[in-house]
């Protein structure tokens, strides 16, 4: 058979032995499935994923690509039509990476604020998710890229996320976490679905026959593939049985054993070869069965695209939520001289950490976007303090020795350039048990106290000029870095004198009952900012007209594997706030996080931007928000709380609920997470749902629907908005269901349309929102059915979860029900 003969995924299954089948079922690699050269079936690569294609090398230092806004960030757009677009352009990303299958989008919902990627999916509702999930989707497989949609289901934090137990309230998970998942399959038509790492009542997601057959494939009709989370599969047969697919990454792991188990049961057999053709599919509908893409990750393509770039630096600005603005001091005049404080304003923070990460192409700094807008001479700067978690990564070269573990022979030796070193593969002839010497030479230009440090998994000490000085050896522990098998970061502080001073880093592997975890290293180097340095920065801000305080976090805070450090921005940064603030009246905060945070100096600063980590081109984006080229559009998609106590989950007294304990974390707050809680405990949010300023403003000016709906017909809402100030802008029109009467307890009003709309000033415009009778309903579980009750709604409509001045009533004349039996 030559390879442009044409050939059905079908056909191929006839053709193939039972060992061929059971091959398809895990991968080759790490990012590969298992070719079969005798039929001319080619590999299929899959890369992460979501805000940008990485590829096959390594989290950092990997091949370049293009840096998209995170997933918080496309949710604050609440523009479907903008994440089509992100949808196609990554497409193009990944064919060139050799990836025909993409590992996003990210659609879990916001739960705790604590979640440690929070910064990677959408937002709190599962609406507004499962709207851009499947809007991304679309428009990445609409250029021949499938899209896995992840993580399936439950993964709403990352502590113990491995082994957890979320156990979910039935109503719960069908009116919430399912959601987006269901829209994926259902609008997005995803071609693939990656099971979660954490059980879901009690079973692994990887092995859970009911959400991955019986929801999955029977109740929503999904005929793709399921993958696992990488080492997220446990069994081999009763994976496979259950309706898991793909084991990922390969060798296989859990399915060493699935040809012996296959041989010997029909039943594993036949699920075999259903699964085998979910792969066979994939490949078909990705077009790689006979077109194969060219899936080493050596030959992988760097081209970076100006449109891409400009569609990077629209989404990033279009992402940017303005959550004050006293005295319309924003936007910035252009003759003003504009002082950038903080540490996050000459080093730009353009993504999350974790598998999310990748080697962007550029990374814009808010001090060289406005310096590149305004010209140098206009633009002070001082960084005031740091907000790292780790000390920086030292920046040059490693020289690495390895050896035999046992005859400490040499092997081989590297030289790798900067401080840190991720292990995905070794160089020829050193096998994973082995042992190296890391070394370099530290330049100092001037005598002075520095900061030193090591973060590892594996064993790891330091030697400085042969005396060691760091520890992380005979005194290892498993703590947060590295997904959960890295130590916690060990620091010492040392003299040193101008010149130059050898060190020396040791490193061991550790093995664990599975086999080698993890390797890699960090080292961590920098001289300390002195006490004084936040009032030097104020002195900086004095001088100028306006003062941009660039605060927040970084990937190394808002990561995977481990949960977010709390709500208080890290390190003296709310100091530098209040001392830049009292230095200067016209002080501007930008805040860079991936999720929540608190401002005790909200009253104290005129303005207060969010920009999250909005890829690349972040420094571009923020300069032109601030610049007023473009307009603050973002509208938050997460409840800002006004203290840990108020968030969902009160993570302030660590329990069952959050982060869970036993190996289980219990739901306990049902439906009420986001601003369903903020409603139904009557709290006040620093910041509600949906919230953010313009430059201009817009008004709903009047809003239609027929006042009766019966069941199974849709209800069309127009609702005219005006643009009533003198800027062009866009805003985002909001639809809440509220039911006046209900059998079962609801939230008080649920998301159930949106649209943002573009107006010049002056301009209106109607938009129309369709409501289906799912808009009405709630889960029984009881009835194991949607059920919308006869009688009365309100439709609540604004700009924001707390600003919805228009309601309309419709009578709903009977009862609906749609069971989710077979
Ligand atoms: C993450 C997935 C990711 C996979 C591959 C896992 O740790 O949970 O989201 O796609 O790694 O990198």
């Amino acid at each position: 058979m030559t390879q442009t003969q044409p050939r059905t995924a079908q056909e191929l299954l006839d053709l193939l032995t039972l060992e061929e089948q059971v091959s398809l079922l895990a991968g080759a690699d790490f990012w590969r499935t298992v070719p079969i050269p005798r039929l001319n079936i080619p590999q299929l690569k899959v890369s992460d994923g979501p805000a940008g294609v990485r590829g096959g090398g390594a989290l950092v230092g990997g091949k370049h690509t293009a840096a998209f806004p995170v997933g918080i960030a496309l949710g604050s757009t609440w523009n479907v039509d903008l994440l089509h677009e992100v949808g196609e352009h990554l497409a193009r990303e990944a064919r060139e990476k050799g990836a025909a299958v993409l590992l996003a989008p990210t659609v879990n919902l916001f739960r705790s604020t604590l979640n440690g990627r929070n910064f990677e999916s959408y937002s709190e509702d599962p609406f507004l998710t499962g709207k851009l999930g499947s809007a991304y989707i679309l428009g990445l497989q609409k250029n021949g890229v499938a899209a896995t949609v992840k993580h399936f289901v439950g993964n709403e934090s990352e502590y113990q996320r491995n082994t957890i137990s979320s156990d979910i309230p039935e109503r719960a998970l069908r009116e919430l976490y399912l959601v987006p998942f269901e829209m994926a399959v259902k609008e997005g038509k995803t071609l693939a679905i990656m099971s979660a790492y954490n059980k879901l009542n009690g079973t692994f997601s990887s092995e859970n026959k009911r959400l991955l057959t019986d929801i999955l494939r029977t109740e929503w009709g999904f005929d793709g593939l399921v993958m696992s989370d990488w080492f997220g599969a446990h069994t081999a047969g009763k994976s496979v049985l259950a309706g898991l697919d793909l084991e990922m990454p390969g060798p296989a792991r859990a399915r060493a054993n699935l040809l012996e188990e296959a041989q010997n049961d029909p039943e594993i057999r036949q699920a075999v070869r259903e699964a085998a053709l979910n792969v066979l599919k994939l490949l078909e509908r990705t077009g790689v069965l006979e077109n194969p893409l060219d899936v080493l990750d050596a030959n992988e393509q760097e081209n970076e695209y100006p449109d891409t770039r400009a569609l990077i630096r629209r989404a990033g600005a279009e992402s940017i939520v303005l959550l004050k603005n006293e005295q319309s001091i924003l936007p910035l005049a252009r003759a003003a001289k504009v002082a950038v404080i903080g540490p996050n304003g000459a080093t730009a923070q353009v993504m999350g950490g974790g598998s999310a990460q990748m080697s962007a192409h550029r990374k814009v700094s808010p001090l060289q976007g406005l310096q590149e807008a305004l010209g140098e001479s206009q633009v002070l700067y001082h960084i005031g303090c740091d907000n790292d978690r780790f000390l920086p990564v030292y920046t040059g070269d490693l020289h690495i020795q390895y050896r035999a573990l046992d005859t400490q022979e040499t092997l081989a030796t590297e030289v790798r350039s900067g401080g840190e070193i991720m292990w995905f593969g070794l160089p020829e002839g050193v096998p994973w048990g082995f042992e190296a010497t890391v070394s370099t030479t530290l330049k100092v230009a001037e005598d002075g106290v520095y900061d030193l440090s090591l973060t590892s998994a594996g064993l790891t000490k330091l030697l400085l000029n042969g005396e060691q000085r760091i520890d992380n050896w005979d005194s290892f522990k498993i703590g947060d870095s590295y997904f959960g098998s890295g130590s916690n970061e060990v620091r010492t502080q040392v003299h040193l004198t101008a010149g130059a001073h050898p060190i020396q880093i040791e490193y061991r592997p550790l093995f664990s009952e599975s086999g080698i975890q993890m390797c890699a290293m960090r080292f961590g180097f920098r001289k300390p900012l002195p006490e004084s340095s936040i009032q030097e920065a104020a002195n900086v801000a004095a001088q100028a007209d306006f003062a941009v305080v660039c605060v927040g976090s970084n990937g190394e805070w808002e990561t995977e594997g481990v949960d977010r450090w709390g709500l208080v921005l890290p390190g003296r940064q709310d100091e530098l706030v209040q001392a830049v603030a009292k230095a200067n009246p016209n002080t501007i905060v930008l805040l860079q996080t991936g999720g929540p945070i608190l401002m005790p100096w909200l009253s104290e600063v005129k303005a207060v931007l969010q920009a999250w980590f909005p890829g690349q081109e972040a420094g571009h984006a923020i300069a032109d928000v601030l610049l007023g080229d473009a307009d603050p559009s973002g509208r938050l998609p997460q409840t800002f709380p006004q203290s840990l106590s108020d968030d969902p989950t009160h993570p302030e007294t660590p329990d069952l609920q959050y982060p869970g304990e036993n190996g289980h974390v219990e739901y306990q707050e049902g439906l009420y997470i986001g601003y369903r809680h903020v409603d139904q405990h009557q709290l006040t949010p620093l910041f509600p749902f949906g919230y953010g300023l313009s430059y201009t403003q817009f008004e709903i000016t009047s809003a239609q629907a027929a006042d009766t709906l019966n069941p199974d017909e849709e209800l069309q809402v127009q609702v005219t908005v005006q643009n009533t100030g003198d800027r062009p802008g866009q805003t985002v029109v909001q639809l809440y269901v509220q039911d006046l009467q209900s059998t079962l307890e609801r939230p008080l009003k649920e998301l159930k349309a949106f649209q943002k709309v573009a107006l010049e000033p002056g301009q209106s415009s109607t938009l129309t929102l369709i409501l289906n009778m799912r808009s009405f309903a709630y889960y029984s579980d009881t009835q194991s059915a949607w059920v919308a009750e006869r009688g009365d709604f309100l439709l609540h409509l604004g700009q924001s979860s707390q600003d919805l001045p228009v309601s309309l009533k419709v009578n709903l004349t009977a009862d609906w029900t749609l069971s989710t039996q077979p």
